[in-house]
């Protein structure tokens, strides 16, 4: 059965929801769901923006057989060949035998590793070329590593929609809300939101301020992108939290405490800091066992929040590993600018401080890590008060000129 919406003036969202996938990549949890966004313009000549997922293939030519009523279809932009968006695009060009493809030289090469079949069916574009389809005139736009090499990002001069590939993607279902102003996004999608870009698009920050600075160029009214809400207003909000998350600025003041405990001894330390740090003035504090949470939720907050704390536990001589996974995401996603405290313990051969302190100072940029450091052996006692009190002063008083 056909589910489409109409976005604007001849142009329709034929793309799908998908509940059933549990891993994103096969890496990330999605609880909500994703949706694989493609878009379908009516004009003089008929353009699919984008497929989906191979899992969404059959809903998504349902959805472009309703919408063409009858129509063939003349082209199939691709702004991106991840397979999530590109994986329909050989059985879109069996069920159209006269549609051509129009993409980047390099998005045609993938799709050959991919083992597609596309010989004589595409035409290659790059940046400042444009199309005119009847009505509408479009402008494609080069977005290397945003989030592929190969992809692109195409502005319609005609109605001022974006097709922006992965930017402004965010993970979560639509289901039948497909407009920023259907859904709370401050209350119900930013957190997956970041979630998505901080884990998918992360490490690519210059490149999309890349993008960002090409798109101030641009009259943007409608973005369309691949996966989550099309926005048609307050276009600033979002605009905004991707300018900060690409420059690595925090969007809060506040202290993330991560912490790795194998017997409870660790995290009731880390709550006593916790309550500490709240006593003295600063309240947004949150606490996340790092065995419990997926690190992409990790990594999400990590770009929200000002302040990480880390405390670890010593095992095999060396950090505890879910901490160093977390570590280590971290600096594959060029995470930076944060300050950071660091708490460890050890029952003997405490090491885990020195090492992170080491991995951040070493390993990280722009991580600027406290000289105070609490260090526990086995559990507290009276005697780590007073190391605890300077660790909790030291986090606020480094928060404070910022507040
Ligand atoms: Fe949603 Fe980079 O693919």
């Amino acid at each position: 059965m056909y589910n489409v919406r109409e976005i604007t003036d001849d142009l329709y969202w034929v793309g799908a929801n998908d509940h059933r996938l549990a891993l994103f990549e096969n890496i990330f949890p999605i609880p909500d769901g994703v949706s694989y966004n493609s878009y379908l313009l009516l004009d003089k000549q008929t353009v699919l923006f984008d497929t989906v997922d191979w899992s969404a293939c059959r809903q998504l030519l349902q959805n472009i057989e309703h919408v063409l009523n009858g129509r063939s279809l003349d082209y199939l932009v691709i702004n991106h060949m991840e397979p999530d968006h590109g994986a329909s695009i050989e059985e879109v060009l069996l069920r159209y035998p006269k549609a051509k493809i129009i993409t980047t030289e390099k998005a045609v090469m993938l799709m050959h590793q991919f083992g597609f079949q596309v010989d004589g069916r595409t035409e290659e574009v790059k940046e400042g070329d444009t199309r005119c389809f009847g009505k509408h005139t479009v402008a494609f736009v080069a977005a290397p590593m945003v989030h592929w090499p190969e992809a692109m990002v195409t502005f319609d001069t005609t109605n001022g929609a974006l097709f922006s590939a992965d930017a402004f993607g965010s993970f979560r279902a639509l289901d039948g809300k497909m407009f920023n102003d259907e859904v709370n996004f401050d209350r119900d999608w930013i957190d997956e939101a970041r979630r998505y870009f901080t884990n998918i698009v992360g490490k690519y920050g210059p490149f999309v301020q890349a993008l960002l600075k090409k798109a101030g160029t641009i009259d943007i009214k409608i973005i369309c992108p691949l996966h989550g809400p099309v926005w048609r207003s307050n276009l600033g909000y979002f605009l905004d939290k991707y300018d900060k998350w690409s420059r690595y600025e925090p969007e809060e003041q506040g202290v993330m405490i991560v912490y790795s405990s194998m017997y409870g001894n660790t995290e009731s330390a880390v709550g006593a800091l916790a309550t500490k740090i709240v006593e003295k003035g600063m309240p947004n504090v949150v606490m996340y066992d790092v065995s419990k949470t997926d690190v992409s939720y990790l990594i999400s907050e990590a770009f929200r929040l000002s302040h990480i704390v880390l405390a670890s536990v010593t095992y095999n001589l060396g950090i505890y590993p879910p901490m160093k996974n977390f570590l280590m995401d971290m600096k594959a996603l060029n995470v930076q600018k944060r300050t950071v405290a660091l708490v460890e313990n050890g029952s003997w051969a405490c090491k885990s401080g020195t090492l992170m302190r080491e991995f951040l100072e070493s390993e990280m940029k722009d991580m600027e890590v406290l000289d105070d450091q609490l260090t526990i052996n086995s559990s507290m006692n009276e005697n780590n008060f007073e190391d605890l009190d300077a660790l909790a002063e030291g986090i606020v008083q480094s928060i404070k000129p910022s507040l």
